[in-house]
């Protein structure tokens, strides 16, 4: 499905189908109304009703807003999808919802499809976008932009939704190593060997039970006069069984997407280098499978972590701190950064404080979480601030080594693990630091808003909106 921004009136272009939005208070004064109140519609959100002879499909809105409008045009996309037509045109209502209406209809129409043998197809093969009253030089770039973002959303959808027996920790970095070779990056990869002479021993532990060999994936943008340097720093867990502390049969299924922070990272650099953005950014991924065997890490561990900080493992189902510690510590001296941002499926606690749908924030810069919270309303990502207190960065105390990986008490499971990787940020870098637990948020059994089943590629639209704005 090919998606084009048109130099035309609504009135001039031929397609098969046209679009349309409305909310309740249109409803009475419009043209069909007859028509649409014998169909029963109630102009309700996210409903539909297609008057086929008159090849006009109405979707329901509460409002003409932006959250409202993708959530609509991801809905109706997939009715039209449903249908024979080849060709549907849609009014870009205006230029602050335009953004919205791209990612609707291109997130919401994504499909994950290779591992069928016979995929459905739609017959849908174009969609026309075009405005009466707004100039169209103005709607270009937006167009274009938001195009970018979300089409690196569903490069980064891609690569989680793939198996975890096609996708390990070599197969990320051939993908890094291609993209880089796509967008013009630089890319280095630290195989095992250089992660031991890097002494990352709380990485390493983790992946040891694994076939596949950890890595340390680097990308990076540099343009010429960069207004910023920042860092972003992937969970890459291709799989996560929980190692020795198993997993339950019916939490270990989904755990693919452990991966879903280094993919988010990954369609960030990929968005970024094709917005040709004034910003310098890198990438540090953990490339890692957490297995069992006999050679697999233990509860009862210690471990000494790249910055000399000893760890005590009381459960190796905690492995993505392990593997952050170690990145983190890696990043903070790759590069001085203006903000490090870190993305993980770090806390099933997360889902419990905030629910499955929204991202949980951490770190010390009031000011710095003001700003991403600003930037995830207007990008259509959800997130919730969860606060640090040092009562329970006392929870994470070991009797013998410096800090455990889990902490002694079962409540605010998400904030002791941004705590925990808390102790492996600098002084001079506490408040440039974010951490971004997106269990919640980057998968999903059930369709809501533009997200589909599996993957929804968060972080993607939510760090190229603040990157952007920056
Ligand atoms: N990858 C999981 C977190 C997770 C759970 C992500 C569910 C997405 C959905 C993480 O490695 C993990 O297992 N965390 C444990 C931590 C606990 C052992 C302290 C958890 O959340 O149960
Ligand atoms: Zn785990
Ligand atoms: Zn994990």
């Amino acid at each position: 499905m090919k998606i084009k921004l048109i130099e035309k009136n609504i009135s001039d272009i031929d397609s098969e189908v046209t679009i349309e939005f409305l909310s309740k208070d249109e409803l009475s004064e419009h043209k069909e109304a007859e028509i649409l109140n014998n169909a029963g519609f109630k102009a309700k959100q996210d409903t539909t009703c297609f008057l086929y002879e008159k090849g006009i499909i109405f979707c329901g809105v509460d409002s003409k807003k932006s959250d409202d409008i993708r959530s609509a045009a991801a809905a109706m996309i997939n009715i039209v999808k449903a249908s024979n037509y080849k060709s549907a045109k849609v009014s870009a209502l205006s230029k602050s919802t335009l953004t919205a209406l791209v990612e609707g209809l291109v997130l919401g129409a994504y499909e994950f499809n290779e591992y069928k043998s016979e995929p459905k197809k739609a017959a849908l093969k174009e969609i026309f976008i075009a405005s009466d009253e707004l100039e169209f030089s103005a709607l270009k770039t937006i167009f274009k932009e938001a195009l970018i973002v979300a089409n690196a959303t569903c490069f980064t959808r891609d690569i989680v939704n793939r198996a975890p027996q096609e996708v390990n920790p070599q197969t990320l970095c051939s993908l890094a190593q291609k993209l880089a070779r796509e967008n013009s990056l630089e890319c280095e990869i630290l195989q095992e060997d250089d992660l031991k002479k890097q002494k990352m021993n709380a990485m390493l532990a983790v992946g040891r039970a694994s076939i596949h060999g950890s890595a340390l994936i680097h990308l990076s943008y540099k343009p010429s006069n960069p207004k910023k340097v920042i860092s972003l720093v992937g969970k890459g867990l291709t799989y996560d069984s929980g190692g020795l502390s198993l997993k339950p049969a019916t939490s270990m299924v989904t755990m693919k997407m452990d991966k879903a922070g280094a993919c988010a990272v990954l369609g960030v650099i990929k968005a970024v280098s094709e917005l040709k953005l004034d910003i310098e950014v890198h990438v540090f991924i953990g490339a890692v499978e957490n297995m069992v065997g006999g050679d697999a890490y233990k509860p009862d561990d210690v471990l000494v972590s790249r910055s000399k900080t000893t760890i005590e493992v009381r459960n190796t189902d905690a492995e993505g701190r392990l593997v952050l510690a170690d990145v983190l510590d890696y990043a903070q001296d790759a590069v001085n950064a203006d903000y490090i941002f870190d993305f993980a499926t770090l806390t099933g606690a997360c889902m419990v404080a905030l629910g499955q749908y929204t991202t949980g924030l951490m770190g010390h810069s009031h000011k710095l979480k003001h700003d991403i919270s600003r930037t995830s309303s207007d990008a259509g990502e959800l997130i919730g601030s969860l606060p640090f207190n040092k009562h329970l960065e006392k929870l994470l105390k070991s009797e013998i080594a410096d800090i455990s990986n889990t902490s002694s008490k079962p409540y605010g499971g998400a904030i002791t693990a941004g705590l925990f990787l808390d102790r492996f940020i600098r002084k001079e870098n506490k408040k440039k630091w974010m951490h971004f637990d997106i269990a919640g948020s980057a998968y999903t059994e059930t369709p809501w808003d533009c997200n589909v089943y599996g993957a929804t590629g968060a972080g993607v639209r939510l760090m190229c909106g603040y990157l952007k704005n920056l």
